[in-house]
């Protein structure tokens, strides 16, 4: 439905100086599944604060006399799909002020994203991609609206209570990985996620990369961390890395459902104020599941200092379910949609656990 408001509301890349009036509209715009989130950010550069978290993630934001009303993001990075590695895009963040819905507002930003992405990579060369969470109907509704085809298959995204700080006991020698131990971590990551769609490629220098110190506002910030477990015999025996994105930006869950509310009171994963202060837990990896156990118990004691929460998310169907699937932790699933496809690509059926950031 066009109304003369909606015709005057324009969609066009964001620029830097969007940021203060941005920061405020993604602040106060949850996330609309059965739990809702909310992004509360340390920085005010939150364009800077987006491409770290996804580096190169580009915003499409819709604006009526300068006032955003609507925000996505598209992310570009490559993936392995059908054992074929393609440019892809994932598309992120998708929201729209609550008095501005159902006029058709994703809809403009998801077609501008989509075209941007197929300008920038050429149609039918590329994957274009998203998760939803379940029970998030009007996500559901706008992507489909524009050609998205629900697959079927799911992350379960699991939080997981940082333990409290104590010394971490475990028969294999566990600490980060040297810069010469990366090479053996991007093998790894390769041998076991061989056959997997969604993959994305690690190598030495991306790892690298992504360990690197990164400039915000002035100041250096280690934002990633990459933890593994060695025998006696100084054989890696699994890896995991972490991403402190709190220094950024925390979330804060604004709703949940009464099943959710009911669990936390005996597992206490959301506390009283909500604010979950989670870190993602990525690149994961392993060739022994007891290393790979002590390893992730490691972790949740050594980072406990700087979040609350590690949060995994994983197919299900994936060799990351044995080491990450609790019986009582509560989960979030998120679906995944497929925009596009390259043309002649099909998928292997096995599912990526988790996505990368
Ligand atoms: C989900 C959201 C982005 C939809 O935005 P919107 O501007 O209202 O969507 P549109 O107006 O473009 O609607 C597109 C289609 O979805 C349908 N739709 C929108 N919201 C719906 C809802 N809550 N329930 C059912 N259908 C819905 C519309 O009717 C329309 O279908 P139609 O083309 O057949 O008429 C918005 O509700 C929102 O910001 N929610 C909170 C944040 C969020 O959940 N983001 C998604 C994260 S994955």
């Amino acid at each position: 439905m066009i109304n003369s408001i909606t015709s005057n509301i324009i969609v066009r890349p964001v620029a830097a100086t969007d940021n203060p009036a941005l920061k405020q509209f993604v602040e106060s715009v949850p996330d609309g599944g059965r739990v809702a989130f909310q992004p509360r950010y340390k920085v005010d550069d939150i364009e800077r604060a987006s491409s770290l978290l996804r580096p190169g993630n580009r915003g499409f934001a819709a604006f009526l006399e300068g006032k955003p009303l609507g925000i996505i993001y598209a992310w570009a990075h490559r993936v392995i799909y059908g054992n074929k590695e393609y440019p892809a895009v994932l598309l992120n963040g998708l929201s729209v002020h609550p008095d501005y819905r159902r006029q058709g507002l994703a809809t403009r930003l998801l077609r501008e994203a989509l075209n941007w992405a197929n300008e920038s990579f050429g149609e039918g060369k590329l994957l274009v991609y998203g998760y939803i969470q379940s029970g998030n109907q009007g996500s559901e509704a706008a992507c489909i609206g524009v050609g998205g085809q629900l697959s079927g298959r799911y992350l379960t995204v699991s939080p997981t209570r940082t333990l409290p700080d104590s010394n971490p006991t475990s028969p294999n020698l566990i600490r980060e990985a040297t810069k010469s131990e990366l090479e053996g971590i991007a093998t790894n990551l390769a041998n076991f996620y061989g056959g997997y769609d969604f993959l994305q490629p690690q190598t030495t220098a991306t790892l690298a990369e992504w360990l690197t110190p990164k400039e915000i506002e002035g100041r250096t910030v280690k934002l990633a961390s990459y933890y593994i477990a060695q025998n006696s015999a100084g054989e890696l025996l699994a890896g995991m890395g972490v991403f402190n994105g709190l220094v950024l930006f925390d979330l804060q869950i604004v709703k949940t459902s009464g099943l959710v509310k009911l669990l936390n009171c005996v597992l206490k994963i959301i506390p009283a104020d909500g604010f979950l202060s989670p870190l993602p837990v990525s690149r994961v990896w392993y060739r022994d599941l007891i290393a790979a156990r002590a390893l992730w118990q490691s972790i949740r004691k050594l980072e406990s200092s700087r979040g609350r929460t590690l949060t995994t998310s994983f197919d299900p169907n994936s060799p990351l379910k044995p080491l990450f699937q609790s019986g009582l932790a509560p989960t979030s699933k998120l679906q995944l949609i497929i925009f596009t496809k390259p043309e002649g690509a099909t998928t292997t059926g096995k599912f990526l656990a988790g996505y990368e950031s």
